[in-house]
């Protein structure tokens, strides 16, 4: 039974796209199924894979969301990528729309539970990416998730916003999804050589305590050239500090996943 994950901070630019897709890569490169779900009108992450403009039969995630009655199954929306294991249901511009047509709609915040909670057993690990809001597309994808992985940008308001986000989680829990949770914080673009990014990953850890993923993602150019060659780091550079940050990231979450299991 796959654990469905969604990658979620309302700010943007921390970092969600790449984590979504440089773990899921690395999870896919050590053999587990992964399906990555698009949720963003910008449509990084399905670029990012390279799979920009690309639809599934059935079209893309804004088509799935938004039918008369809610659907329950995914297939028709879902492609391979690049990737081995690694299969997306891709998103594009029409989703910006999505937001609006969805507050008429029965059951808005539980469309996309329903669509992908039929594929548990297709994959090991399911990923949706989530805008950089917390309107009806995030709180799908909160209704939809097992848990929560937060990218922090390592920066000085890192955690301003972030009451935002815990708030709306605590929301989701009362009224739609009782067992949501945190599945972890992940420090991203650390920059070593500042003291700031030292001081704010120690606040960090403070708070969220052992919820902090060991692993922190520095910052390394070849992480933000990757995506505008449709492709992972693993497969761009696989010898880049950053591909080696979200192998070793892969590597805490199946140990994690392994000792929860025990
Ligand atoms: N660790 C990193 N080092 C360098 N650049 C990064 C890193 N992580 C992300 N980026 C770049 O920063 C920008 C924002 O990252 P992104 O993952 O798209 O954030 P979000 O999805 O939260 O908006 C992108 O251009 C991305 O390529
Ligand atoms: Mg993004």
């Amino acid at each position: 039974m796959s654990r469905i994950v969604a990658v979620a901070n309302q700010k943007g630019g921390v970092g969600k796209t790449t984590t979504t897709i440089n773990l899921a890569a690395s999870l896919a490169l050590a053999g587990r199924r992964v399906l990555l779900v698009d949720v963003d009108p910008q449509s990084n992450l399905t670029s990012g894979v390279g799979q920009k403009g690309k639809t599934a039969p059935g079209g893309t995630i804004y088509n799935a969301l938004t039918t008369d009655v809610p659907l329950t199954d995914a297939a028709a929306f879902i492609i391979p990528t690049c990737v081995d294991l690694l299969s997306l249901i891709p998103a594009d511009r029409n989703l910006t729309g999505a937001e609006i047509e969805l507050v008429t709609l029965p059951h808005r915040e539980e469309r996309l539970r329903a669509l992908i909670a039929p594929l548990r057993d297709q994959y090991d690990h399911i990923f949706i990416d989530c805008p950089p809001s917390l309107g009806l597309l995030t709180l799908n994808a909160l209704v939809a998730a097992d848990a929560v992985l937060i990218p922090l940008h390592c920066e000085y308001f890192a955690l301003e916003g972030l009451a935002d986000l815990v708030g709306t989680m605590r929301r989701v829990r009362a009224a739609l999804n009782p067992a949501l949770d945190i599945d972890g914080v992940l420090l991203t673009m650390v920059d070593e050589r500042t003291n700031l990014g030292q001081q704010v990953a120690n606040d960090v850890r403070q708070f969220f305590k052992e919820k902090v993923f060991r692993t922190v993602i520095p910052r390394n150019v070849r992480l933000g050239e990757a995506p505008s060659h449709g492709m992972p780091v693993i497969l761009y550079d696989v010898k880049s500090r950053g591909a080696e940050a979200y192998l070793a990231l892969a590597r805490e979450v199946m140990e994690r996943a392994a000792a929860t299991a025990a």
